[in-house]
C-alpha cells in the first residue's frame, strides 16, 4: 500500500470513534481530510464538527458538515487529527501544516484524542521531523537562540504565515527525550504562541495504518 492509502484507511477506522449525535473535534492535513471525505458518509448522524484550520473548515462544508466555533463549544467527546511523528506514550510533534495552535485548542476541548497515523510516523524519540513553533515575528531571533542553547537550530518556514497570522519557527537537531519537560520549558518562553510539541494534549489512542491493517496503541 502506498502512504497515502494507509492514510486512507486510518481516516475511515476513525469513524467507528465519531459519536453519534455529537460534535466532533477535526485536525488538519492530508491524513484528516481523508477522515473528513468519511465523516461525510455519516454527517446526518453527527451534530456537526469543529474544526482545527481554514483548510478544514472548507473541506468539512463543502461536504455539507456544520461547523461551530471552538468558542461556542464547551466539550467535545473526541478529537480526531494526524501527526508528524508520535512516540510509545502518545506524545506527538504537530504542525507540518501550521496549524497547531488551533490544534492544540480543539485538543484542550476533547475527552480523547485520537491520532491517525501512518506507519511511518511511529518513532522512538521525537525530534526527526522539526519541531514546529509558532511564534510572535519580533521574538523569533530570541527564540532562535534559546533553541540553539537546546542544541536546536531553528529556521523561518519561508513565505509561510499562520490561519492567525504569525511565523512558524522549525527546529532541527532536537531529541525530544522528555516531551512533557521540553513543552512545559518552550512554553515559559516569551514570544511562543504554540509550541508543537503535545504531550499535555498526547493521544489517548492512535489508529496506525501498517501494512497489515490498522494497529491500535492505546495510551
Ligand atoms: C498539521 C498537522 C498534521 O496533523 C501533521 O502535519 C500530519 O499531516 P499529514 O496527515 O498530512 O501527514 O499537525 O498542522
Amino acid at each position: 500500500m502506498t502512504q497515502d492509502e494507509l492514510k486512507a484507511l486510518v481516516g475511515r477506522a476513525a469513524l467507528e470513534h465519531v459519536v453519534p449525535g455529537e460534535l466532533v473535534g477535526v485536525g488538519t492535513g492530508s491524513t484528516v481530510n481523508h477522515f473528513i471525505d468519511a465523516l461525510a458518509t455519516m454527517k446526518g448522524r453527527i451534530a456537526g464538527a469543529v474544526s482545527s484550520s481554514v483548510q478544514s473548515t472548507e473541506r468539512l462544508r463543502a461536504h455539507g458538515i456544520t461547523v461551530f466555533e471552538a468558542g461556542e463549544v464547551p466539550r467535545l467527546p473526541v478529537y480526531v487529527d494526524g501527526a508528524d511523528e508520535i512516540d510509545g506514550r502518545g506524545c506527538m510533534i504537530k504542525g507540518g501544516g501550521a496549524a497547531l495552535t488551533r490544534e492544540k485548542i480543539v485538543a484542550d476541548l476533547a475527552e480523547r484524542f485520537v491520532c491517525i497515523a501512518d506507519a511511518s510516523k511511529l518513532v522512538d524519540v521525537l525530534g526527526a521531523f522539526p519541531l514546529p513553533v509558532e511564534v510572535i515575528a519580533m521574538a523569533a531571533p530570541q527564540l532562535a537562540r534559546r533553541f540553539a542553547a537546546l542544541g536546536g537550530t531553528a529556521s523561518l518556514r519561508a513565505g509561510v504565515l499562520t490561519d492567525n497570522g504569525h511565523p512558524l519557527l522549525d527546529v532541527r537537531g532536537l531529541a525530544i527525550t522528555d516531551p512533557l519537560a521540553m513543552e512545559s520549558e518552550i512554553n515559559q518562553w516569551p514570544g511562543v504562541v504554540t509550541v508543537g510539541i503535545f504531550a499535555r494534549h498526547r493521544a489517548s489512542l492512535c489508529l496506525l495504518g501498517t501494512a497489515q491493517g490498522v494497529r491500535r496503541l492505546v495510551f
